[in-house]
């Protein structure tokens, strides 16, 4: 009995981890992974002033991604499911950065590319920079856990070392020394882990065919916001290097006017765990 209860087992967990092979698969060839600002950067190497405007924009996504799985942890249906999590936010929180957290460790090469300290909350951001984080609250706090899950797991943890690969070749090229680029070295490897991590939390949930498709949704609205992210600091950069050139032109006066920085989104926005009692 124990054998074949064993078999069933397998049998289930085998079918589970060709779904989310599946998707590691599909996410890899999503366009919020290989977007052409990224996927170019040895054929169109990026200035360091690039790289200040993109981290002026970036830092916004770092600074509050602790907070969006904080929120899935509330939701979470199992100390399983939480104990992954919490692995990846200890890390994330600067267990292995020297005690730094991620947000602080990414300060150091804001400064490298350019930003001066003090400065690094009050970066106008672009519309889409915004919306990528409002959508990603949306999705830990209105969507069902594995719709979070997700979003966190495969849309993040399993994306970052594509991505950062991408980045790192042109950080290299735009002649940042390693010690500068320590954030996105560090992730390359920490981020392998968390995305193992969290596919251990996924690969118990993948039962069925509504929880798979949970899962992939929240992935894909994770990538397509993260698409759309991208537009967005291509369209900054090429802003701000028109304003560069030709100073205080009225128009990007106007559009920077009304873009919100970190620290106005710190000061507007309330995300809270609130008791909702149903009838
Ligand atoms: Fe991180
Ligand atoms: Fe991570």
């Amino acid at each position: 009995m124990a054998a074949t209860k064993e078999k069933k087992m397998s049998g289930k967990e085998a079918s589970a981890r060709k779904f989310l092979a599946d998707l590691r698969a599909e996410i890899l060839i999503h366009p919020g992974v290989g977007h052409s600002l990224l996927g170019r950067m040895n054929t169109d190497p990026r200035s360091k002033f690039d790289f200040k405007v993109l981290a002026g924009q970036h830092f916004a996504l770092v600074g509050n991604f602790t907070r969006y799985m904080e929120l899935l942890l509330l939701n979470a249906p199992d100390s399983d499911a939480k104990c992954w999590l919490a692995k990846v936010l200890v890390d994330e929180y600067g267990e292995r950065s020297e005690g730094e957290d991620h947000a602080e460790l990414y300060m150091h090469f804001m400064h490298a590319a350019g930003i001066k300290p003090g400065t690094e909350y009050d970066q106008p951001l672009h519309p889409e920079v915004v919306n990528f984080i409002r959508e990603h609250y949306r999705i830990c706090t209105e969507e069902p856990f594995l719709v979070g899950l997700g979003a966190l797991g495969p849309g993040h943890e399993w994306a970052i070392p594509t991505m950062f690969t991408h980045a790192i070749a042109g950080l290299r090229k735009a002649g940042f020394k390693e010690t500068e680029i320590d954030y996105w070295t560090c992730h390359l490897g920490q981020d392998k882990d968390h995305g193992a991590w969290l596919e251990e939390a996924l690969v118990d949930y993948c039962d069925s065919a509504e929880k798979r498709a949970q899962i992939r949704r929240g992935a894909l609205l994770s990538l397509d916001a993260r698409e759309r992210f991208w537009w967005g600091v291509t369209d900054k950069v090429a802003s701000e290097k028109t304003k560069a050139i030709i100073p205080a032109t009225a128009s990007t006066a106007a559009m920077e006017a009304g873009q919100l920085t970190l620290r106005q989104l710190r000061e507007r926005w309330k995300v809270e765990a609130k008791l909702v009692e149903k009838p």
